[in-house]
């Protein structure tokens, strides 16, 4: 069972999220290709050799998907907009693209759903990416277009707005360790990706405060990071990863600069005269949105990456093998206030987690109890005195998940990729009982 909803104040904001290249079809309504549809066509990048092309064919059965989450009482829609649909190339814009997000968030609104928006989630145009996407140092002006060109639009309908989906995977993941389009291992390219994302994300916020916007934000994703044994190279690869992972981006974008322990492998890489975005990437924000899902250990390597050095946990873990560790959370939601963020007000944008199909259905009960933990996990950072404003629950439905496909399967709804049938779970009856839909 989940905690009764007043367990939360009456404000707190419950939903649920998706983004645009895992459900839409990318394929479909005059998009462009994205990056993720070409490392999706590049063998070997997918686990199941898969692409979201039709994903959960969102963009035609979307008021059957809202329906789903008004009906489940949830408050609020976390949602993304598609950049390679809204600009296929990148420049030119497609009207039927923002069409479609216009009447979304109008569906949002007459089923009393509030818009959370976030305007990256990830599917870059593979045209800007061919001119070196994040590397480039034109891509925070680009990005900046896309925002405002979307706010213009749907920016007087939706309740809040965040710029970027999880930096650290647009840059790290993607051009250092491979996994994520567009699949470089690469130092120089992925410390101007680290550098160029943060630019592009102040570069944005200032040209949408120009426009009047307001409630603006970002999700930034976070892991515990700890050393598997005592040693002190297992210490200094965990501090290392931490660095990384989750110092680097809050620290810039709240004007504590880049922290040491990352500097000492990226800074020689860092595009010339960074020092001098600073200002400009820690622009005022009015929130902050958090990804949690789990903590990874690290024993000692000789080297500077500490990822060469990660072993397997001891904790129960999720289909997608990350372990399961609640308190995390709530350790990361006050670390954050503590060190960080102050009195600005939290959001947990994503939490949740994947089980094998079959598994999924049938033994829901393992998801409820997760996400119980998870809530908990977020009342007592609450507690302790953390401005926590509400809880995504990642993902409404089971979706295409990158580099793994559509094997995992998130969902508090269970889609069958044949019919594009929607059944929800256990998980969404429990959400249901406790918020009265
Ligand atoms: C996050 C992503 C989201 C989904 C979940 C499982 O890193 O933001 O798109 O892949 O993980």
């Amino acid at each position: 069972m989940l905690p009764p909803r007043t367990d939360f104040p009456d404000r707190f904001v419950f939903g649920a999220a998706t983004s645009a290249y895992q459900i839409e079809g990318s394929a479909q309504g005059g998009a462009g290709l994205s990056h993720w549809d070409t490392f999706a066509a590049t063998p070997g990048n997918i686990m199941d050799d898969s692409n979201g092309s039709r994903a959960c064919d969102h963009l035609n059965r979307w008021p059957e998907d809202l329906d789903l989450i008004r009906d489940a009482g949830f408050d609020a829609y976390r949602f993304s907009t598609s950049w390679a649909r809204v600009m296929p190339d990148g420049v030119n814009v497609n009207a039927e693209g923002l069409d479609f997000y216009d009447r979304l968030v109008d569906g949002m609104l007459d089923r009393g759903l509030r818009p959370f928006l976030t305007y990256h989630h990830w599917d870059l145009p593979a045209a800007l990416s061919a001119q070196g996407g994040w590397q480039n140092r034109d891509i925070p002006a680009r990005f900046a277009d896309l925002c405002v060109t979307v706010n213009a639009r749907i920016g007087d309908r939706v309740e809040s707005a965040a710029t970027l989906n999880e930096p650290w995977c647009i840059a790290w993941l993607s051009h250092f360790l491979g996994a994520h389009a567009p699949g470089l291992r690469d130092i120089r390219a992925a410390s101007r990706a680290m550098h160029h994302v943060l630019l592009a994300h102040g570069t944005a916020i200032r040209a949408l405060r120009a426009e009047g916007a307001t409630n603006l934000g970002i999700v930034l994703n976070f892991e515990t990071s700890q050393p598997a044994d005592n040693s002190p190279a297992a210490e200094r690869a965990a501090e290392t990863q931490d660095a990384i992972y989750n110092q680097w981006f809050i620290r810039a974008l709240m004007g504590q600069g880049y922290p040491e322990a990352a500097l000492e492998g990226i800074g020689p890489h860092l595009p010339q005269g960074w020092q001098q975005d600073m200002d400009l990437i820690a622009q005022p924000l009015d929130w902050l949105g958090v990804n949690y899902y789990t903590r990874r250990l690290y024993t000692g390597n000789d080297g500077l990456w500490p990822q060469a050095a990660e072993v397997p946990g001891p904790l129960p873990k999720t289909q997608m093998d990350w372990e399961i560790r609640p308190e995390g959370l709530t350790e990361f939601l006050t670390r954050l206030a503590r060190d960080h963020t102050g009195s600005l007000p939290l959001y947990v944008t994503e939490n949740g987690m994947a089980l094998a199909a079959g598994a999924d259905i049938a033994d829901d009960a393992r998801r409820v109890q997760f996400i119980a933990d998870h809530l908990r996990a977020t009342k007592a950072a609450m507690d302790r005195g953390v401005d926590v404003r509400g809880f995504f629950y990642w993902s409404l439905l089971d979706n295409y998940e990158w580099g793994w496909g559509y094997g995992p399967r998130f969902g508090l709804v269970h889609v069958d990729y044949d019919t594009m049938a929607r059944t929800p779970k256990a998980s969404w009856h429990a959400f249901r009982s406790m918020l009265g839909g």
